[in-house]
């Protein structure tokens, strides 16, 4: 029996190869030797405001890239979260379980919302307090409540192991402790599932400015490949990009340039960046440049000949098959739940 493994993706626009590098490549891996689910998760994406039009373009267009990126549907369930109502049935259920304080320490909270309940102390005098006041009741109920939903897209699916990026792992955690504390109070239900975080070892860079992260919102263009750039203007911007000082192809911390464009052929190519990096011994980096404007040219041809295949309704009839399946699996479960809670059947 495989492990069952369940990941969630925001529904955001414009991916880039940076994104392919993060968990589009990896999930692709994953399902070879997982029982994989794989969730759009427009219920998460609308705790900030979300224009309905833009939300439901982009929900298709993630999709596509996921299957044009290589994700099997015959191997995999992809699927769209609010297809599947069990995930908010089972997110109010584990409200009742969550208390406040297990989601004011969350960083990712702190962050969004600007709010730091461990540190009141540092807010200090009165105009501060009131500033505070002021942005706490601005914040929306449903960012602070996130990871509950985050914890029911988990515990569902009896899921074993959740392959996610480092950000996430205090997520899971609360995904760990709702699991225990309900198995403690209402009899055993749920797995009490792991993270596996994604080695960020090849984090790819800005063309422009290797020593920051490759952005969709970068001022300019020249930093990012997206998926969806014409083949040549990708040609282009690999040419464009920023080097180092010197003409050697070495890979090191100091050639921080160099070393964006050795990670990026060696994710393309699948090849380690040393096999690449060896095979440039003798040569400068105009040829290095050229040989990955071709592999930048290459794939995007053959991630767009994938993505421009896939029909609005190909593709939604493949994320209502995913949601089927997962709804299998979903019900089965809450029958479970409901039963514990006293719920009338
Ligand atoms: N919160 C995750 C992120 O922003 C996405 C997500 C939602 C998720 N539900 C999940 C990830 C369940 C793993 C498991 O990246």
């Amino acid at each position: 029996m495989k492990q069952r493994i369940f990941s969630g993706i925001q529904p955001s626009g414009n991916l880039h190869i940076g994104n392919y590098g993060g968990a589009m490549k990896q999930w692709v891996q994953l399902q070879e030797s997982f029982d994989a689910l794989f969730c759009i998760v427009d219920l998460h994406a609308i705790t900030v405001a979300q224009d309905p039009e833009m939300l439901r373009k982009r929900t298709l267009e993630i999709a596509k890239m996921y299957l044009a990126a290589g994700i099997d549907p015959k191997k995999s369930a992809l699927f769209v979260q609010s297809h599947v109502r069990e995930h908010t049935e089972l997110a109010w259920i584990l409200n009742t379980l969550t208390r406040n304080g297990d989601l004011t320490k969350m960083t990712q909270f702190k962050d969004k919302s600007g709010l730091d309940f461990e540190n009141i102390e540092s807010w200090g005098t009165k105009e501060n307090l009131q500033q505070w006041k002021k942005e706490f009741n601005a914040v929306g109920v449903g960012l602070f409540d996130y990871p509950v939903l985050m914890a029911a897209d988990i515990l569902l699916y009896d899921t074993a192991v959740v392959p996610v990026g480092d950000d996430q792992v205090q997520h899971v955690e609360l995904a760990r402790t709702l699991a225990r504390r309900f198995n403690a109070r209402f009899g055993e239900t749920f797995v009490v599932p792991e993270s596996k975080v994604r080695r960020e070892g090849a984090r790819i860079m800005g063309l422009d400015n290797p020593l920051k992260k490759m952005s969709k919102s970068a001022a300019s263009e020249f930093n990012f490949i997206a998926l969806l750039d014409e083949p040549e203007k990708g040609r282009k911007k690999i040419m464009k990009a920023v080097t180092d000082s010197g003409s050697e192809v070495v890979y090191e911390d100091e050639k921080p340039a160099l070393k964006n464009l050795l990670n990026i052929f060696s994710l393309l190519e699948d090849i380690p960046v040393d096999d690449i990096a060896r095979s440039f011994v003798g040569k400068g980096y105009a040829d290095l440049k050229r040989a990955l404007s071709d592999s930048v040219a290459n794939f995007l041809t053959r991630f767009q000949h994938n993505y421009f295949a896939l029909s609005d309704e190909e593709t939604l009839r493949v994320m209502k098959a995913g949601a089927d399946r997962a709804r299998t699996i979903a019900s089965e479960k809450m029958k479970i739940v409901r039963e514990r809670m006293g719920f009338l059947s």
